[in-house]
């Protein structure tokens, strides 16, 4: 759309910054990749990966030497006050996060692209997203498959009215960590409700032994077994501990199937007398991985103002729906509304030495 070329850099070089684990690249659909930071970057056109930032000085060289960059910095303040990015993408931990992007924001960065989950607390996001605003700088989120062909076309066919009215959504990745997976799940329940109101949440999590320290802070990433948000507009979402990363779109005349994360969609149709139609596999054409259509959203909003497909108010509403779910389950699975939940409540993401 443009010739201009915004100079970038990126903070984290590990598996989703610099290095996508091989075995992705043999088992994911066509729309996650390239999936890694540096990777997807090189490959959006509009992009000069100028700069890398890693606390990790060998594997800031490895970087370097992969992707053919050649300013690479251990101090992310330096390499935004040295090499001057238009841009920046954060591929680190989430502790700090918020910080990394307060910094960014408040010295002339124009975009930034920011892993999930964005923090560990209300608070921090909602800090990190006013930043942002009052600096007018652009965000994409890393929850890529809202940015996916296959999720978009599923939701055109939902909006098309292709099986009737939208009741419920269920997202299926597994019994897994609540700031590790469940950012996905949460953003898809958002991308395709059709609001971000949310009436309340209820959830159910195991917690590991000694990990709830205070009302306001779990020293975990719980397992979800089962989550309920209940949007204003009736629509259920449900994260349920189904495996399969499958999404399920269920409406009042059928269902439609986003199929092995992402692979496929599979439309099944209810006939005359609620009979079932035969069931219909579509495979949508890829254009390009999640990650680069977020680099090209990014870019557009950064040079000609475009509105990116995900907006700061949804990454907030995501925020506080997952700590919401870790609330209601120490509340013992009641229903809470998002404004029960306290902003300062914190879930520290820790799976056994490692954090979200
Ligand atoms: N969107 C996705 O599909 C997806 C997939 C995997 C991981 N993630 C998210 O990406 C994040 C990173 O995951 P990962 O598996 O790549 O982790 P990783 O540990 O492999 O990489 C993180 C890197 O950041 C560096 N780092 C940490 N703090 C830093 C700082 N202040 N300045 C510079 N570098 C710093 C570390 O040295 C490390 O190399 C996690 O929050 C994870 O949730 C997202």
């Amino acid at each position: 759309m443009t010739e201009s070329v915004l100079k970038a850099g990126l903070i984290g070089c590990g598996r989703i910054g610099a290095f996508t684990r091989p075995e992705l690249r043999d088992s994911l659909p066509a729309g996650w990749l390239p999936l890694s930071h540096a990777e997807a970057m090189r490959a959006t056109s509009g992009y000069e990966l100028a700069a890398l930032c890693d606390v990790d000085a060998q594997l800031l060289d490895k970087a370097a030497v992969a992707h053919e960059v050649a300013h690479a910095f251990r101090d992310y303040r330096e390499m935004v006050r040295v090499a001057r990015p238009d841009v920046v993408s954060i591929a680190t931990r989430t502790a700090g996060r918020c910080d990394v992007i307060e910094y960014i924001a408040q010295r002339g960065v124009r975009g930034v692209h920011v892993e999930k989950p964005i923090s560990t607390s209300i608070a921090d996001c909602r800090r990190a997203l006013a930043t942002l605003q009052s600096n007018k700088t652009q965000i994409t989120y890393g929850a890529l498959r809202r940015f996916m062909d296959v999720y978009r076309k599923a939701r055109e066919m939902v909006r098309a009215g292709e099986i009737g009215e939208l009741i419920q959504i269920e997202a299926q990745m597994g019994r897994t960590l609540l700031l590790w997976n469940h950012p996905h799940s949460v953003d898809l329940l958002l991308y395709f409700a059709g609001t971000v109101q949310v009436e309340y949440v209820w959830a159910h999590c195991t917690f590991q032994e000694g990990a709830v320290q205070s009302a306001d802070l779990v020293d975990d990433d719980p397992l979800v077994e089962q989550a309920v948000i209940r949007f204003s507009n009736g629509v259920t979402g449900c994260i349920s501990s189904v495996s399969g990363f499958g999404l399920v779109l269920y409406g009042s005349k059928g269902a439609i199937i986003v199929g092995a994360n992402g692979a496929w969609i599979d439309r099944r149709v209810s006939g005359p007398n609620h009979s079932p139609e035969p069931t219909e596999r579509i495979i949508p054409q890829v254009a390009v991985s999640g990650r680069v259509r977020a680099y090209q959203e990014l870019r557009d909003a950064v040079l000609s103002g475009t509105p990116c497909s995900i907006s700061t108010a949804e990454i907030l509403q995501g925020q506080r729906i997952l700590m919401a779910i870790a609330a209601s389950s120490l509340r013992g699975g009641a229903s809470l509304r998002l404004d029960e939940v306290s902003e300062d409540f914190v879930v520290s993401g820790k799976f056994g030495a490692n954090f979200a």
